[in-house]
């Protein structure tokens, strides 16, 4: 089974979770920052990946006030999941609340089937166990 993890890091938090899915067969797609500029036309993350070639997607990013990581978003709107399972994952200092279902609501827009959901708060230590649940249907 191939997987993608495709995911915003700007801290390191939700990259070291990434590289804990980094088992099997998986390629780990990193959305990274452009320019200011192009940030401000609406294009400032890449999503470079081709979801025919995977069986299952997972994407991660980081809660800012409340919500998922802005940057993030813009490139979830670009994406098509040609109707793939697509687990979810965030994490966050203290609250998720409303940012999870965002996401997943983004990613039915996108052709995609929300599966696993899961948040992971930074204070506590992760579990390898737990974040690994993210890798199955
Ligand atoms: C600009 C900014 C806003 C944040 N806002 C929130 C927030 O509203 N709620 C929360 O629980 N954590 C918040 N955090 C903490 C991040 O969600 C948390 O540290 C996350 O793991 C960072 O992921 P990263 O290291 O992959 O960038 C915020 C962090 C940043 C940088």
């Amino acid at each position: 089974m191939k997987t993608a993890v495709v995911f915003f890091s700007l801290t390191g938090n939700t990259w070291k979770v990434a590289d804990m899915l980094k088992v099997g067969d998986t390629d780990l797609v990193r959305l990274k920052r452009r320019s200011s500029l192009l940030s401000m036309l609406g294009l400032g993350l890449k999503p470079k990946f081709d979801p025919h070639k995977y069986d299952l997607i997972v994407i991660g990013c980081p809660v800012w006030g409340g919500s998922p990581a802005k940057p993030f978003m813009a490139a979830l709107r670009r994406m098509d999941f040609a109707g793939r399972q697509v687990n979810i994952y965030l994490t966050y200092g203290q609250n998720q609340d409303k940012a999870l279902k965002m996401v997943a609501d983004e990613v039915k827009r996108r052709n995609g089937q929300p599966g696993r959901t899961m948040a992971f708060e930074m204070s506590k230590p992760l579990s390898e166990t737990e974040v690994r649940k993210l890798l199955s249907f």
